[in-house]
């Protein structure tokens, strides 16, 4: 089983993106029959991030974030997509092969329009507003991601459900090229969605997310995660009052904890525990939790070079197979003479 996630490199992940995406895909590495690789979605990140200091920084971190979260180099694959130039060719070809409705119709592109230009006059003329403020890498990051997961052989995408319809048009670009040329070349994948398919809560009990900023990025500080945590809101119910077994503090304890430990939580909720406590609880609970991660990335992030060591060797191995597999597809297009 070819197992392949990408991981666009936006910036140090947080607790939701590890319930969410980086456990859950990490976890796929265990079983002996599956070759996992993870790669740093570099040009997919071009689209939002043209600061060349921070598509730097964050590749690194990123990396450093998945290598610390028990990604092993020895045994799954991890690179930058922007090392794989066969990857690019290959989007041309199934470029050539998207109808453009079916991106007109893909919903990062819908979504941004409709950002730009709510009520968008019904002419389509060359100068709609909305059109000429959207760049060709957002109209084509689908096909892009296709390109990814094709040159892999992957037969699973791990992602969450905001991927479905990349991994959906990606079978559909395969299928399409399989029928014109009567040649099936492609493995077709499928997406695998994480379990907890719940999304964490945040800060504010809206889902975690960076763009509301009530998120707790992962490998903080004891002192760091305090002050966070300090910002949950809680009711005024008095220290020995039992309280309801919800909440964000709830929840976001519920999320890293054992069945027993649950157990135990649920007790201290019912006898009553003050919320100032529960708070520090919390925190310590995370610190030692993630205790473990923080000091590898740390002593990852220590050493720059190792992981730029790591990402080329990762690419050099991923290389020989892309261009294997570019080579079948030039062959069977008529581009070998
Ligand atoms: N689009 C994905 C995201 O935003 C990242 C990504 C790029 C990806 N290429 C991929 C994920 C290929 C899985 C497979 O999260």
């Amino acid at each position: 089983m070819i197992v392949l996630t990408g991981i666009k490199p936006t910036g140090r992940p947080h607790l939701g993106n590890y319930v969410g995406a980086i456990a859950p895909a990490l976890e796929l590495q265990k079983p002996a029959d599956h070759r996992c690789t993870y790669f740093i979605a570099d040009y997919h990140a071009l689209v939002s991030q043209p600061n060349p200091e921070l598509m730097a920084r964050h590749s690194m971190d990123v990396a450093a974030c998945w290598l610390a979260c028990g990604l092993d180099p020895n045994q799954s694959g991890l690179y930058r997509q922007s090392d794989i130039p066969e990857i690019f060719e290959l989007q041309w070809i199934l470029t050539c092969f998207t109808p453009k409705g079916m991106m007109n119709r893909s919903h990062a592109y819908k979504a941004q329009i409709q950002k730009i230009a709510p009520n968008p006059s019904t002419d389509n003329t060359t100068d709609n507003h909305a059109d000429n403020n959207i760049t060709m890498g957002l109209f084509n990051y689908p096909i892009l991601m296709a390109a990814d997961i094709l040159i892999a052989h992957a037969n699973w995408v791990p992602v969450g459900s905001d991927q479905q319809q990349h991994v959906e048009i990606t079978r559909d670009l395969a299928l399409k090229f399989h029928h014109h040329y009567q040649h099936n070349i492609f493995t077709i994948p499928e997406i695998k969605l994480a379990k907890h398919t719940r999304p964490l809560v945040g800060l504010d009990g809206r889902k975690m997310s960076k763009s509301y900023q009530n998120h707790i990025p992962l490998f903080l500080s004891e002192a760091e995660l305090k002050k966070l945590i300090a910002k949950i809101p809680t009711d005024s119910s008095s220290p020995s009052d039992p309280k309801p077994t919800s909440g964000t503090l709830y929840e976001l304890y519920t999320a890293f904890a054992t069945p027993e430990q649950i157990n135990e939580l649920n007790e201290q909720y019912q006898q009553g525990i003050g919320w100032g406590e529960l708070k520090q609880q919390l925190t310590a609970h995370l610190s030692h939790y993630f205790a473990a991660a923080t000091a590898r990335y740390h002593q990852i992030n220590s050493k720059p070079d190792d992981i730029a060591d790591i990402l080329a060797h990762g690419a050099a191995q991923m290389r020989p197979s892309a261009q294997e597999l570019l080579e079948q597809v030039k062959s069977i297009i008529g581009l070998k003479l």
